[in-house]
């Protein structure tokens, strides 16, 4: 067979192919290549997701008729005015992206610079079909009709127009994200999909562009940390570890402004909340990190949405540390009662359920329709016949401190003086602002893991020698992986040797985790080591260690607690850090400010 040089427009649709792999893809170069055209505002009409027709219009520098023709050649860009990629600041540099697209679509390119005519070009699959003069503001207005409609194997793999929207949506959020000084809108099938006015700040535009609770649930990052040729420096925001997603696609992350899915700065954030949120859960993040030219390569990745670090360890380090560190400053903050469960509780009180099984509370009528909220301590009977977890079915367990007590110092305790224990289960606490509801298992067991992560700070975690071993039985494999890993584990506390093939002998266990269950914390942690990398050592996955141990040496529903029990453990929370979250990262205490207690009661 005799080797042949391909024609361009089969060396273009073959580029297509990694560039253009569907309509978000197309529509993120054109609005790459409208960014890079110094555009204030960037208009995207979409049909049906983008593959009927994707339209950006912007009104940026324009091009000239020549330009125009360059354009659509395939390596000619005006992004690379020297040699050296390295120091490429543009979000284009190779010259592909529109050639690439006018071979597997019909694209239309209008185009004006400033004092200048406008001339327009049609490219359909690959053949010029048309160019002509044009009238429109300076700027240019990019057009891409039926999307593969000529590779049928490529059209087969969209999706519905409805997910190829979706993706759509989200390519331009990120680079509108990047660029706060950008106007973005989005039209799709004739309706407004985003609009997003030109702000002079980054929060200000990810607040518009992300749920609006993320503002409320999160902190701010802002960190640099100096390298040879300049400062790495990272900014943005994240979320607190209570306010969590079950995927991670609300990570929105940037390097030098360009929109990344990089798997080093996802694993970085992941190790960052690692002790704070279980595997399936993922922070919201939107994180800027700026770092000088010659630490990045960004030229690594077909869609350019992957890229290559000097220093991988340093900066995965800095994204680590800042993350920690700012979610330490956070404190003991956990998320305020929500719309959603103040409504549920509005819900309850004021829709009482049918039944014969206790007196039924009055409902009030105001004359206008309406029921009126019943008071608050209606809802017991309220429970009683309805489906909610069997402890509110028991007898009265509820206990409070005597009504003699004198006022107590709230404003001294932020997470109030505890008044009650509720279903052996949550402690209540009068604050001054409003009712705390601890849940006394999810906190403590995080106050344990966080001694047990000071103490490990210091050297090694205390032990408490067993009067008797203990012996537990496991498969092979299990007491295989403990026993290799003995000599790390002794550091946690925890001392066993191998007991026979199937059975390892426990002598001490952690002396602050208390009267634990050794059986119960080795099989699970024989469990959690087979998740581990083999080449960690436990210390890399401290938080995981110390979360399984803390979760067997903690307080467990159901056992009565004193008021000094209950006050020790609020009084410990307010100094520790992270105590708002438990180490699956659900809330440890929620609080009802007195202004939601007064919505609750139809006061305000
Ligand atoms: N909206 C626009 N306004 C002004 N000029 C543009 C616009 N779109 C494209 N161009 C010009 O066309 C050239 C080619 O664009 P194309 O997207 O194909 O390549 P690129 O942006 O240079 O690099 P890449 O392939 O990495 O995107 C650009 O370098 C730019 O000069
Ligand atoms: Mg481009």
């Amino acid at each position: 067979m005799s080797i042949r040089r391909l024609p361009e427009h089969l060396v273009n649709r073959i580029a297509a192919g990694e560039v253009v792999e569907r309509p978000a893809s197309a529509l993120k170069e054109l609005v790459e290549n409208a960014i890079d055209a110094g555009a204030g505002r960037i208009t995207v009409v979409l049909v049906d997701g983008g593959t009927a027709r994707i339209e950006v219009v912007d009104d940026g520098c324009g091009m000239t008729p020549a330009d125009m023709a360059l354009a659509l050649e395939r390596h000619a860009t005006s992004k690379l005015p020297d040699e050296l990629i390295e120091s490429v600041v543009t979000l284009g540099f190779r010259g592909e992206a529109l050639p690439s697209i006018a071979s597997v679509a019909r694209l239309t390119i209008e185009s004006r610079v400033r004092g200048q005519e406008g001339w327009s070009r049609i490219v359909d699959n690959g053949r010029v079909e048309r160019e002509a003069p044009a009238a429109l503001p300076p700027g240019t207005r990019v057009i891409v009709e039926d999307l593969f409609a000529r590779v049928p194997a490529r059209r087969k793999f969209l999706r519905s127009p409805r997910a190829e929207y979706a993706a759509c949506l989200d390519v331009v959020r990120r680079l509108a994200m990047a660029r706060p000084d950008i106007g973005f809108t989005i039209e799709h099938d004739g309706r407004r999909a985003l609009s997003a006015m030109q702000v002079e700040d980054r929060p200000g535009r990810v607040a518009t562009l992300t749920d609006r609770a993320l503002a409320d649930n999160s902190v701010a990052i802002d960190i640099e940390r100096p390298v040879e040729s300049g400062m790495l420096v990272l900014g943005g925001v994240a979320s607190l570890p209570t306010y969590n997603r079950g995927i991670a696609d609300h990570q929105y992350l940037f390097v030098n402004g360009r929109p990344v899915k990089d798997r080093l700065l996802m694993g970085a954030i992941r190790g960052a909340y690692a002790e704070m949120l279980p595997r399936d859960r993922h922070a919201v993040v939107a994180l800027f990190l700026d770092v000088p030219t010659d630490q990045v390569d960004v030229n690594v990745h077909p869609a350019k949405t992957e890229v290559r670090f000097r220093d991988p360890a340093m900066v995965r380090g800095l994204i680590v540390s800042g993350l920690r560190r700012a979610l330490d400053a956070a404190g003991h903050r956990s998320q305020r009662a929500s719309d959603s469960a103040l409504a549920m509780w509005q819900q309850e009180t004021a829709s009482p359920p049918g039944g014969e099984a206790g007196p039924r509370p009055q409902s009030r009528w105001d004359g206008e329709g309406t029921p009126q909220r019943l008071p608050l301590e209606d809802r017991s009977y309220a429970s009683v016949s309805d489906a909610r977890p069997t402890f509110f079915a028991a007898p009265p367990q509820a206990r409070a401190e005597p009504a003699w007590t004198p006022p107590p110092q709230t404003s001294a305790f932020p997470m109030g003086v505890a008044r009650g224990q509720v279903a052996k289960t949550y402690i209540v606490a009068e604050a001054e602002d409003g009712l705390v509801l601890v849940d006394q298992h999810a906190a403590h067991e995080r106050l344990v893991l966080e001694r047990m992560r000071a103490a490990l700070v210091g050297g090694t975690i205390a032990s408490q020698a067993l009067l008797i071993p203990e012996v537990v039985e496991l498969d092979e494999a299990g007491c295989d992986r403990l026993e290799s890993r003995a000599a790390e584990l002794s550091e946690f506390g925890l001392d066993l040797e191998r007991f026979g093939p199937r059975a390892m002998l426990v002598r001490a266990t952690p002396a602050l985790l208390g009267q634990s269950d050794p059986k119960g914390l080795v099989t699970d942690l024989a469990d959690e080591l087979a998740a581990f990398d083999e080449a960690l050592s436990l210390k890399e996955r401290l938080d995981a260690v110390a979360g399984t141990m803390a979760c067997h040496g903690s307080v467990r529903a159901g056992r009565i607690l004193s008021v000094t029990e209950m006050n020790a453990l609020l009084r410990e929370m307010e100094i520790t850090p992270h105590s708002g979250q438990c180490n699956h990262g659900r809330p440890t205490w929620v609080k009802l400010a007195h202004g939601d207690i007064e919505k609750l009661f139809g006061r305000k």
